[in-house]
């Protein structure tokens, strides 16, 4: 897939649609050693944050992915035209701690351009990220309990935001001036 830089102000998308109904695969660690892990996520936030482009992510600590975003620096989210689904439904049911879930699937790991986390060929948008919050969701701070319906086995999410240090995309990710 033929990606280009986007700036950020330049950035379009239907940003529902692009968490809710196509989802991301969130990749934290480094191409080096394989020393990586992804999952695929369906809630997070884009946005300005301390005057910098964020992108926000939330993952359960039970997940494999959560080690990567806990020992390193950087992490990505790559979205793919529909054709990869089944991939992204794969990724997002079985852990990387069991399998080269990878293996299984037809996306092509390749190196990011400004960070060492890696990105995949078959991406139609990738976003580049250096980690710069994370924290935990803490119950008593629910003020909608219906909220805690999320969490029936109290494995609260870990939340984190990334510093956006580059975007690559298709052109139907840039703005029609
Ligand atoms: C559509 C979809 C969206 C998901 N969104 C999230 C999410 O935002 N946060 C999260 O922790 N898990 C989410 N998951 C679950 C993880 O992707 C899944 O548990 C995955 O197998 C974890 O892999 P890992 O153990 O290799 O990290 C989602 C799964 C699917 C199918």
């Amino acid at each position: 897939m033929k990606r280009t830089e986007i700036e950020i102000y330049e950035f379009n998308t239907e940003i529902f649609n692009l968490w809710g109904k196509q989802w991301m695969l969130l990749t934290s660690g480094v191409l080096e050693n394989d020393s990586f892990n992804c999952m695929t996520v369906a809630w997070g936030s884009i946005g300005v944050m301390w005057n910098k482009p964020f992108v926000q992510v939330v993952v359960r600590p039970t997940r494999y992915t959560n080690e990567f975003m806990e020992k390193f620096d950087t992490f990505t989210l790559s979205a793919f035209s529909e054709e990869y689904r089944k991939d992204l439904s794969y990724l997002g049911r079985v852990s990387g701690k069991h399998e080269k879930k990878l293996e299984k699937t037809a996306l092509t790991v390749i190196p990011s351009i400004k960070i060492k986390c890696p990105s995949y060929a078959e991406a139609e948008l990738v976003i580049e990220c250096r980690k710069i919050y994370s924290s935990e969701f803490m119950p008593e701070d629910f003020i909608d309990n219906t909220i805690l319906e999320n969490y029936p086995k109290k494995d609260f999410h870990k939340i984190y935001y990334g510093e956006i240090l580059y975007i690559g995309g298709a052109d139907n990710f840039r703005k029609i001036n």
